[in-house]
């Protein structure tokens, strides 16, 4: 009995700390059981603002699966409640700490767990989601919805061996929108699935074929010469389930690689229209990315694009060979308004783009398709950071101030976010921008601004133009 109590305060301790609960968090209390081997098969929680935290744990055990649901006063506490009770005992909790992997560059921690059953101690450990902890923190602070988690990459190698379990994809599907972390990492570089398959094929399977990156200056110090980035506001329109990400055949042997750049006509048309009626919003100016001059994928481009252009005579429409473009980008980024280019030059510009606004930490990007969108930060897993707590969050919530505004249909409450974010950064930042705040604290921060002006600021109507990424500092 002792033992469930010392149990219980330490969980609580943890769900006072972390307002959300990963599989990991729960993987790790269960893999770490002492005797015999414990393997999470499904888990789920329910929570958020005004809903009684409520979760239901499949485990097998023993070779046999067993499931049971409990609610509890936080998320935590209602996870570990079906664990204790599939698994039929108890443990003795002797030590559990998350650790920052990443900075919240990937949103990557790690939870750490040593638990006592009888005689045996053992150690157990796996990794969680911090600076989506934060963007979903912020989140539930503008709205009360209902989270159901999935895992996607590396954490899902380790608990199914496969990048995108038949599982979360369900869960994705039947969702009315997807927020996603980052996923890859040095641990899984040299294994036989890679953590990016399972994304490159939530992409595909979701139907995404338009992923959209903007990028805007706000006053903050950039790589690039004085002056040179005021003024730049871009959104990089990238095409998502085509070119050479997905073309067949591929492969590689110990002398040879070969890939498939394929591309139809109808791909690009659609990511096209989505361009060009994102440039109506902005400056009416599409800048068209390709390699025409050597590659026939980009010639078809071309064409694709110069054809539903006809269809928005009111927006400019210009082509650039993508060396060019890439160098035009950071020596005159003030006269781009949206890019519309393929898989691979989109992955690189996007990332080019950055410069204009300071840190890949900052940039947001949203994924549209046939059903849910799925929503990502720009940054990747930057496994170079790991441990240290310092990444900057406002890429992952910013992210959320798109979800706001594109699936959730509140634009006033995006706009808050962003202004949140904004008098944020003004005074609080961190390292890869020149400030020396821990994530957590400009988390933190996020949230106090985000009462303020929420406090002081009833919605008002969204403006259809100013109603994308409308922040500044
Ligand atoms: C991105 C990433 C992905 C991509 C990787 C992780 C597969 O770099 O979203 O830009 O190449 O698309
Ligand atoms: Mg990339």
């Amino acid at each position: 009995m002792e033992e469930i109590e010392d149990v219980t305060t330490r969980v609580k301790e943890l769900a006072d700390r972390k307002k959300f609960v990963y599989d990991d968090d729960l993987l790790t209390l269960v893999s770490g059981a002492p005797a015999q081997r414990a393997r999470l098969v499904r888990y789920q929680v329910v929570s958020g603002n005004d809903l009684i935290p409520t979760a239901t744990v499949e485990i097998e055990f023993d070779g046999e699966r067993r499931t049971a649901s409990a609610a509890g006063n936080g998320p935590l506490d209602a996870a570990l409640k079906p664990a204790e009770a599939a698994l039929g005992f108890d443990l003795e909790l002797i030590e559990l700490h998350t650790r920052a992997l990443t900075a919240g560059t990937d949103a990557l921690a790690e939870v750490i767990v040593r638990v006592r059953h009888g005689e045996t101690e053992s150690t157990g450990q796996a990794a969680s989601t911090d600076s989506t902890e934060a963007a979903l923190s912020v989140l539930g602070a503008c709205l009360p919805f209902r989270l159901k988690e999935g895992t996607i990459g590396g954490a899902a190698i380790d608990a199914t061996g496969d990048p995108l379990p038949q599982e979360t994809l369900d869960l994705c599907r039947g969702s009315d929108a997807v927020f996603l972390g980052a996923v890859g990492g040095p641990r899984w570089d040299a294994g036989p699935v890679r953590p990016e398959d399972g994304l490159l094929r939530l992409r595909r399977d979701l139907g995404l074929y338009a992923n959209l990156r903007p990028a805007r200056y706000i006053g903050l110090p950039t790589p690039l010469r004085d002056g040179l980035a005021r003024h730049a506001d871009l959104l990089v329109v990238r095409e998502l389930s085509g070119g050479v990400y997905f073309g067949e055949p591929r492969g590689i042997s110990t002398t040879e690689a070969h890939n498939t750049w394929r591309q139809t006509a109808e791909e690009v048309r659609r990511v096209a229209h989505v361009a060009f009626r994102a440039a109506r919003k902005r400056k009416s100016r599409v800048t068209s990315v390709d390699k025409a001059n050597v590659l026939e994928v980009s010639r078809l481009w071309r064409a694709v694009v110069t054809e539903v252009g006809r269809e928005y005579p009111d927006v400019e429409l210009e082509h650039r060979h993508v060396d060019a473009a890439s160098f035009e980008v950071l020596q005159t980024p003030h006269r781009f308004d949206v890019i519309v280019t393929d898989n691979l030059f989109g992955d690189i510009l996007g990332d080019e783009v950055a410069a204009v606004v300071g840190s890949i930490g900052l940039l947001p990007s949203v994924s549209f398709g046939d059903g849910p969108s799925l929503y990502e930060p720009v940054h990747g897993s930057a496994p170079s950071l790991a441990g240290r707590g310092i990444a900057n969050p406002t890429g992952a919530i910013l992210t959320v101030s798109m979800l706001l505004e594109h699936s959730l249909g509140r634009p006033d409450l995006a706009r808050v976010v962003e202004a949140a974010v904004a008098a944020t950064l003004r005074d609080v930042r961190t390292p890869d921008i020149g400030g020396t705040a821990t994530t957590e604290e400009f988390t933190g921060m996020v949230h106090q601004n985000l009462s303020w002006l929420r406090w002081a600021h009833s919605p008002e109507e969204p403006d259809e133009k100013t109603a994308s990424y409308g922040w500044g500092v």
